[in-house]
């Protein structure tokens, strides 16, 4: 009769023991005085909160060691003011407060390292100190939704919540930008970030590169001047299967989606992009909705799967009404040659429709609808002339004086057979200018390095001839090398392209060598800033000086094969010099790059080091 006896004990026992624990156990006395001040504070009228073991009170349960571990008010309509020292209740996991009017400032909840829930949307809170979420290094979910804060912004302090999954505080009054720490460096784990309605401003981090992220709503902000800038990081964000920007002020093109397979919403409508849709984007098998209204997108209208619910009315500059149906010939000529200045917004405001000789601007044609004319002096163009202008064989007259042109004048143009007249005058182009035929006028003055062949002040050596051996590591070092392509830069993009008729032999010049922990070396792009057309040809990558010459070789000429991924600014590329090293280039054609992009881009190539290490 044992047997039977031990079974029925051993039943008894797990049955008993949390009733015990419950009816004896007394929560902490601090934790208790913070619930009674919490009870005295929000007087809950429809919970029993009459116990004086606060442990008991519905919605709240306590760890075994009588630890308050989770505070469940959601919806009890309760008012009044949060405790100061709810932070004391050191063993939080969960709060959820939301959909309540409770008011006053809400407390630091700096030092809660266990809580994970943390739910306050809905609420009057009046303010958020700026200490609030430090250590708080368990934080999943943090919902701060429709709170009626005075203004904050998003404080440093949030990074200590490195395992953030779910970050929303969608219209709550938020300021200033999105700091840069909304990335994988920090948040590895993070997959949703709302921040819609705010009053944010600037661009998109550069921390964004690469993150985890999947929901990203930052839409509809208040500020004056919205969010900006290019939504080029977004290439590299694969995660991505919600992106929604609505109702800011987005500029440039659209970036290259064929990483982003689980895009499945995508809504950008009222910014002010530009250029054509991109066909990585309509042919996204992903894709359920897509909201491009109110742009200034151009080209052909894209057409999207039939299952794909599609929004692309209101002001667009599209060419004809009708999705799919390509261009006129013509305007397909005249975006290929905007596309090198960045499908500048003076052109997607004036060049509406289906037929250039309306006239557009800029443009004047024959009689018989022929393009003789393209006149774009003076418009502040940046970027590098494109040799397309050689496919408009009716041209006659090409002007684009007093630009901020580089690059080299392409040699396709002197096979414009009808040409006259080509005047690029004060612009900041230089090289060799083509051999045109006697009968076409040539103005180049005003560039002060036409005719100057190429870097006169970096050190260069012969192709292939890296003196690799003084390279730390040797074959075995890998090097991320950002190859700038534009501002400097843009220019490279496509104007590089010349650069290769160029006789002058080039290479790679290692000066001296760094190495950085396992021998994986680091350097970051460094085309410097400082101008003049060296910086087209020679990349000079911390300490080495390469050539885009050499850099095409490597990579196969930008082959399809080499590329290793997709950044927020551009492709990267892998490839092997000469002497073994292998080298990562990352290829950046994003539009005009400031001062600060170019920073952030470098911050970038330091982020991908890391990655790749
Ligand atoms: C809380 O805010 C809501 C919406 O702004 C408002 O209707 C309500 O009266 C407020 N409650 C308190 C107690 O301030
Ligand atoms: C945001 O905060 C400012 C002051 O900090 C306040 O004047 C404004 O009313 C708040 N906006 C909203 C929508 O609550
Ligand atoms: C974005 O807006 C800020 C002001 O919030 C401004 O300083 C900055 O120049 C803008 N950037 C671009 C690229 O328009
Ligand atoms: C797209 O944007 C327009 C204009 O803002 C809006 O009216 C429409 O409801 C949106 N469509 C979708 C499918 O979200
Ligand atoms: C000019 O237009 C006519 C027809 O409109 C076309 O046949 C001819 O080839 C064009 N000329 C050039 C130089 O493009
Ligand atoms: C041309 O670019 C330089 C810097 O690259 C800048 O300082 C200058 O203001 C620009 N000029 C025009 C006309 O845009």
């Amino acid at each position: 009769m044992t047997k039977p006896f031990h079974l029925f004990f051993s039943l008894i026992i797990i049955i008993i023991l949390p009733t015990i624990i419950h009816s004896q156990s007394q929560s902490a006395p601090n934790d208790a005085a913070v619930m009674q001040a919490l009870k005295t504070n929000l007087t809950p009228k429809s919970l029993d909160w009459s116990d004086p073991n606060p442990c008991n009170w519905k919605q709240i349960q306590c760890s075994r060691d009588n630890r308050v571990t989770w505070i469940q008010l959601r919806n009890q309509n309760l008012q009044g003011t949060l405790p100061r020292t709810l932070n004391t209740l050191t063993e939080l996991q969960v709060l959820e407060l939301q959909n309540n009017q409770l008011t006053g400032p809400l407390p630091s909840l700096s030092g809660l390292t266990q809580l994970q829930i943390l739910l306050l949307s809905y609420n009057n809170f009046t303010s958020i100190p700026s200490g609030f979420f430090t250590g708080m290094s368990s934080l999943k979910h943090v919902y701060l939704d429709y709170v009626t804060f005075s203004s904050w912004v998003l404080p440093e302090t949030l990074k200590s919540a490195s395992s953030l999954q779910v970050f929303s505080a969608t219209s709550a009054n938020i300021t200033g930008t999105i700091p840069d720490f909304f990335g994988g460096d920090y948040f590895s784990k993070l997959t949703t970030l709302h921040l819609g309605f705010n009053s944010l401003e600037g661009g998109l981090p550069n921390s964004f590169f690469g993150s985890s992220i999947q929901s990203l709503r930052l839409n509809g902000q208040n500020s004056r001047s919205k969010l900006n800038g290019t939504l080029d990081v977004l290439e590299s964000m694969i995660q991505l299967t919600e992106v929604w920007l609505h109702g800011n002020m987005f500029t440039g093109t659209l970036p290259d989606f064929s990483a982003l397979n689980d895009l499945q919403t995508f809504s950008v409508r009222d910014n002010s992009l530009i250029g054509p849709v991109p066909e990585s984007l309509t042919e996204l098998r992903s894709l359920k909705v897509v909201n491009l209204t109110n742009n200034m997108f151009q080209g052909p209208k894209p057409s999207f799967g039939k299952s794909v619910e599609v929004d692309i009315s209101g002001r667009n500059s599209f060419c004809l009404p009708d999705p799919g149906v390509g261009c006129d010939d013509r305007v397909n000529k005249l975006l290929a040659v905007v596309e090198s200045v960045g499908y500048p917004q003076v052109f997607a405001e004036n060049w509406k429709g289906n037929d250039p000789c309306e006239p557009w601007l800029g443009i004047k044609c024959s009689a018989s609808g022929n393009i003789t004319v393209v006149n774009l002096q003076g418009m502040g163009l940046t970027g590098c002339i494109s040799p397309d202008f050689a496919a408009i064989k009716s041209l006659q007259r090409l002007l684009l004086a007093d630009n901020n042109l580089s690059g080299m004048i392409p040699d396709e143009l002197k096979d414009l057979p009808i040409l006259i007249e080509l005047d690029v005058s004060y612009n900041q182009l230089y090289g060799r200018v083509p051999e045109f035929k006697q009968s076409v006028k040539v103005r180049t003055d005003g560039n002060v390095d036409i005719e100057k062949d190429g870097p006169s002040t970096t050190p260069v050596s012969p192709a292939g001839g890296q003196k690799g051996g003084d390279r730390g590591g040797g074959g075995k070092t890998g090097v991320v090398v950002g190859l700038v392509v534009g501002g400097l830069v843009v220019v490279a993009g496509v104007c590089v392209l010349y650069t290769r008729k160029r006789k002058r032999a080039s290479g790679v010049h290692p000066r001296h060598s760094t190495s950085d922990g396992d021998g994986v070396k680091i350097t970051v792009a460094g085309s410097s800033t400082t101008g003049g057309p060296s910086d087209i040809h020679v990349v000079e990558a911390g300490n080495m000086v390469i050539s885009i010459q050499v850099l095409r070789d490597v990579t196969n000429n930008f082959s399809q094969d080499n590329i290793l991924g997709k950044g927020g600014f551009g492709t990267v590329y892998k490839g092997e010099l000469h002497d073994g090293t292998k080298i990562a280039v990352k290829r950046m054609e994003s539009g005009v790059m400031s001062e600060k992009g170019l920073d952030e881009f470098k911050s970038e190539i330091a982020v991908l080091t890391k990655v790749k290490t």
